[in-house]
């Protein structure tokens, strides 16, 4: 009865986390890539996992597609992204398109936690940003351990705490899914030994996180002028209570409560 609780629970969690993301109030404010170093931090892990022309990488939760379709224009690897996300897929499939790079990259919906990929499929997988929001981490780390070919790489990038959040960013916890489950630097390193890794790499990008809430702070201040003039329509939107939040993430992050890390690590 409680497993079936769990699986439920856990269920919704992912739901509400994809629907999050696909909403026109997270493109607002974060643009079309959705993880702290943008584009920049996405060429660091590509050239971390050794990328190159005749790759396979997969990238797990791979929202609207960018780092995917950067990466094999970047690299020239072949690249397979899943989403949770129904809309996210047909975003990014779409944009593979329009990029000119449908014959090398495709999106599919799938669940990081279970897979369909047969085993040593890959040569690399990266998970921006996403891992931190997946209730079941060991299952997803193992199925990362499970689709690299020995020696294959896995480049993971994620939010990061240092002991427990202030209580007002508990509640941010509700609306911005991605800080939910943040965990120390070394939870995601034992987390990706327990799955058989041996990692490579570790690297504290927490400036990055400070930039992206600076810049979601600047666009929420432009959402609510244009709220304001009447330009756009946003009735959901509570602008006190997001800049507040987004004032404390600030302030956590400036305090070390808060950061960024990348983590690279060798199927043993
Ligand atoms: C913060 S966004 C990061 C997206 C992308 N990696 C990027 O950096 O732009 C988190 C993404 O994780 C996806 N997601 C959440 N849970 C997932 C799961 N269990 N399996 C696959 N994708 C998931 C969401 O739909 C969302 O697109």
């Amino acid at each position: 009865m409680s497993q079936t609780l769990q699986t439920t629970e856990a269920t919704t969690l992912k739901t509400c986390c994809a629907a999050l993301y696909e909403s026109d109030w997270a493109r607002l404010l974060l643009g079309e890539s959705f993880h702290p170093g943008g584009l920049a931090l996405t060429e660091r892990l590509g050239e971390l996992l050794d990328l190159g022309l005749g790759r396979r990488l997969l990238d797990v939760a791979a929202g609207r597609g960018t780092s995917a379709i950067f990466l094999a224009q970047r690299f020239g690897c072949e690249v397979v992204g899943v989403d949770y996300g129904a809309e996210m897929v047909t975003g990014a499939t779409a944009l593979a398109e329009e990029t000119g790079v449908a014959d090398r990259v495709r999106f599919e919906q799938g669940d990081a936690e279970r897979l369909r990929f047969a085993d040593g499929t890959f040569d690399a997988v990266i998970c921006e940003c996403a891992f931190c929001t997946f209730p079941d981490k060991p299952a997803a780390a193992a199925e990362f351990a499970r689709l690299l070919r020995p020696g294959g790489r896995v480049g993971l990038s994620d939010l990061t705490r240092v002991g427990s959040l202030p209580s007002e960013l508990e509640t941010l916890l509700a609306w911005i899914t991605f800080i939910a489950d943040a965990r120390p630097i070394g939870d995601y390193i034992s987390y990706l030994e327990d799955a058989g890794f041996v990692t490579d790499r570790v690297e504290p990008h927490n400036a990055a996180l400070a930039g992206m809430i600076k810049n979601v702070q600047t666009k929420l201040l432009g959402a609510e002028l244009l709220v304001k003039l009447r330009k756009i329509d946003l009735p959901e939107a509570d602008f006190d209570q997001a800049k507040a939040l987004a004032r404390s993430a600030a302030e956590t992050v400036q305090r070390g409560g808060l950061g960024y890390g990348l983590i690279v690590a060798t199927k043993a």
